[in-house]
């Protein structure tokens, strides 16, 4: 075994050749920057180990999970949906929201056994929510239970991948318009297949801005909420829009067809598969105060470019909203 930093010299200096083991290739160029796992020096030439994806199995069987909870999400939008209220009576939840996230859990659970998980419907039924530096699934069967129940289109499912609190992966899949949006941390965004990227708008006022309006029980909050749409509109912007699917606003923004989104009161499981998304796509995510984007804060800012980031974060005005990885 010749030592790999060794071995990287000289095939770089063209001294020595390469053999990409993956793809079956000889090359010197493609290892800049790559991580080798090992090598093995044969006279002129070197054969080195491309450092295997660790997180790629999890990602291949979530996206296979994703397909089949899609399936039934679709089939339950054909038939009666029975709705129950969990926290106030615009906080909805179907039989559909807990069957899927069942299936999706036990499903990963008896492939990761090790794995920890972080729900939407499991933590209503009072699981815990709180981040750990174990691999971790962060899961919402349906991102936008209220168009559900109302079969307004923009319905999806949402899973983040987080390893040691890094997101590694995202899948969301937008049910109705049969998207499914992927992305691999270093590796780009995906819709169907396809690469994605941000608008790359950098003139607010010639910005479309998401934002969600949703109930609030104090007035004061209610009035900051209102604030802030008014605000922006004047700034001018070209618009604001409210799909009802936090997950698909971040894709919207991720893809091109939006140019911000911000969003106070909204749950981890909300953000982590679009926060992969976004990043991928080239897109900023940050938080409300302009600071560093935080998965367990409850509140974010998402942009096309930085400027609009910040811009927005200067003009609106914050009101408090708790955290996810703190109980009450
Ligand atoms: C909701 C949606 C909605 C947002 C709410 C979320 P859910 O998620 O993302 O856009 O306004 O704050 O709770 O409850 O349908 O998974």
């Amino acid at each position: 075994m010749a030592s790999l930093e060794k071995a990287r010299t000289r095939c770089m200096s063209g001294e020595m050749q390469y053999y990409h083991k993956e793809t079956n290739t000889w090359n010197t160029e493609e290892w800049r920057g790559k991580k080798a796992e090992e090598v093995e020096e044969r006279g002129k030439k070197a054969v080195v180990v491309i450092m295997a994806d660790p997180w790629k199995e999890c990602m291949d069987h979530c996206l296979e999970v994703t397909k089949e909870a899609g399936k039934m999400i679709q089939e339950a939008l054909q038939k009666d949906i029975s709705i129950m209220q969990k926290s106030s009576p615009v906080d909805l939840v179907t039989e559909t929201d807990q069957k899927v996230e069942q299936l999706i859990i036990s499903s990963i659970k008896e492939k990761f056994p090790t794995h920890s998980f972080i729900g939407e419907e499991s933590v209503a039924a009072g699981a815990s929510s709180n981040l750990t530096d174990n691999p971790t699934w962060i899961i919402d069967p349906i991102d936008g239970t209220t168009n559900f129940v109302h079969r307004f289109p923009f319905v999806s499912m949402s899973i983040g991948f987080a390893v040691k609190k890094e997101i590694e992966f995202g899948i969301v899949y937008s049910c109705q318009e049969d998207k499914m949006y992927t992305a691999r941390k270093g590796k780009g965004s995906f819709c169907n297949g396809e690469p994605i990227k941000v608008s790359g708008q950098e003139d607010i006022t010639k910005s479309l801005v998401l934002t969600e309006m949703g109930f609030k029980k104090d007035p004061e909050h209610f009035k900051t909420m209102m604030g802030n749409i008014e605000t922006i509109l004047t700034i001018p912007v070209h618009g604001i829009r409210s799909p009802g699917s936090a997950a698909v606003n971040m894709c919207l923004v991720a893809c091109g067809a939006a140019d911000a989104y911000y969003h106070m009161g909204i749950h981890c499981w909300d953000m982590a598969g679009g926060a992969a998304i976004i990043r991928e796509a080239g897109g900023v995510i940050m938080d409300i105060s302009g600071g560093p984007f935080d998965l367990m804060s409850r509140r974010l800012i998402i942009a096309s470019s930085r400027t609009i980031a910040e811009r927005i974060s200067q003009v609106i005005k914050a009101f408090p909203v708790g955290r996810d990885d703190i109980e009450g």
